[in-house]
């Protein structure tokens, strides 16, 4: 055992999984940006307010799950457990609705949440999110949904499912609550604790248990898409259409809630079947309240995120040409071979090539070796002759062929032979 080792539920990324998730990123920032987003970061520690009022006082999130501490002067500071909190925090207190009406972020961080670590459930983790802010057409809902279609589509993943639901709003939820509760009245008893003690407050979360009881309790609850008043309703129908003219398939799944307070109209989750309990890859919605409530003017909003570490068990690395393989491997024998190697190293990386070399004295035959196992496109044979002549011998891994080479012309060889 090592002395010291990474906190439950928080992980290393090591050299292969990272360069995966620069492979995620690199596609997530290509589609967001056709799609007109632009970058925003926020700082991870933000007042526990923020998410208290956001994420609701009593979900999970905020009942359970914040790292939360008082800093020096006793402010009361949280690790933020999602975005959309504070990328609104920052909508509002740099005042981006003052010069345009509609404004599309996207943030890329690591988000902590004290959740019981299991297979794609971590306490620290990361999200790719993306919000986008002044608009209430349901167009919107179904282009963020296409944005995140069109993503996944590029990374080649397929058996994805998307699950749309709405939860009504201000005007029509607290209706289909009672109705719940009427419902739930008869069986509170045999509800989990969880649910028992929340149901009054928040009776939609019993729909939405995950535990065995609560779900043969409730299977047949009323459903909130009967209640939803005539805005929610024409809304929801017309992002079914919009969804259907994309050639999006979904499943409408009125027993979705979401475990966040700040919702309206619109819930959606990405599910898979390959990635274990825990298969919501991504999940979204619609939060036309929140602007408002945190400072800012009545603004509509809607927007998802993306958990990094689902996204990356989906991804199988040899459909994705992650590698960037040395350009040259120079082999260099003897002291005055190394120390040309070490200087040519360097003008040719400042030239964009890509170069590794030996700093370990081994022989010709272990050098060719490793230069095979980094899948070097190339290898220069540099020896005491060679540095007498001025002159080496490039070999070319792919077709074996060796050529001889005069000493300047091996950065604007390189150069060129990697460009072709
Ligand atoms: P969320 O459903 O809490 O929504 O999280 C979104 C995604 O983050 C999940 O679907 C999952 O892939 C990933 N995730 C959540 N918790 C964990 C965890 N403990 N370990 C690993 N992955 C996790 C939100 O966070 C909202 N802010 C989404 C949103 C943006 N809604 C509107 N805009």
């Amino acid at each position: 055992m090592a002395k010291y080792s990474t906190i439950r539920g928080m992980n290393d990324i090591l050299p292969a999984e990272a360069e995966k998730w620069q492979y995620i990123e690199a596609k997530a920032r290509k589609v967001f940006d056709e799609y007109g987003f632009s970058e925003i970061k926020t700082p991870i520690l933000e007042k526990t307010s923020l998410f208290t009022r956001s994420i609701g006082e009593d979900t999970d999130i905020v009942e359970k799950e914040m790292y939360t501490f008082p800093d020096r002067k006793e402010e009361l500071l949280s690790m933020r457990p999602e975005g959309t909190a504070s990328v609104v925090r920052a909508y509002v207190q740099h005042k981006m609705y003052a010069s345009s009406s509609f404004t599309k972020l996207y943030y890329f961080g690591p988000m902590f949440r004290y959740e019981r670590p299991q297979k794609g459930r971590n306490r620290q983790f990361y999200q790719i999110g993306a919000e986008a802010i002044g608009v209430s057409s349901p167009a919107v809902d179904a282009e963020v949904i296409s944005m995140l279609h069109t993503f996944f589509d590029q990374l080649g993943l397929d058996g994805l499912v998307v699950n749309i639901n709405s939860i009504g709003c201000a005007g029509c939820r607290p209706a289909y609550k009672e109705k719940l509760l009427k419902f739930i009245a008869g069986s509170v008893d045999e509800l989990c604790d969880n649910c028992q003690r929340r149901y009054e407050d928040n009776p939609l979360r019993v729909i939405d248990c995950k535990s065995k009881g609560c779900r043969e309790k409730t299977i047949d609850a009323p459903s909130i898409l009967d209640s939803l008043c005539g805005g929610c309703h024409d809304d929801f129908e017309r992002l079914k259409d919009y969804l259907s003219d994309l050639n999006i398939p979904f499943n409408v799944n009125h027993r979705m809630v979401r475990g966040l307070d700040y919702y309206t109209k619109t819930a959606f989750e990405i599910t898979s079947d390959n990635i274990g309990s825990q298969d919501a890859v991504a999940a979204g919605g619609r939060y036309d309240r929140l602007v408002e409530e945190i400072g800012g003017p009545p603004t509509p909003a809607v927007g998802f995120a993306i958990g990094v570490e689902r996204l990356s068990m989906l991804l199988v690395e040899d459909d994705i040409n992650l590698k960037r393989f040395p350009d040259l491997f120079i082999a260099a024998l003897g002291d005055k071979a190394y120390n040309r190697a070490f200087r040519l190293a360097h003008d040719l990386r400042t030239r964009e090539v890509k170069v590794e070399y030996d700093h370990e004295g081994k022989s010709l035959k272990a050098q060719m070796r490793r230069a095979g196992a980094l899948g070097a496109s190339y290898v220069l044979i540099l020896g005491d002759a060679e540095i007498e002549s001025g002159r080496a011998v490039l070999k070319d891994m792919n077709n074996h062929e060796q050529s001889d080479i005069a000493w300047e012309e091996i950065v604007p060889e390189m150069r060129v032979r990697m460009k072709g």
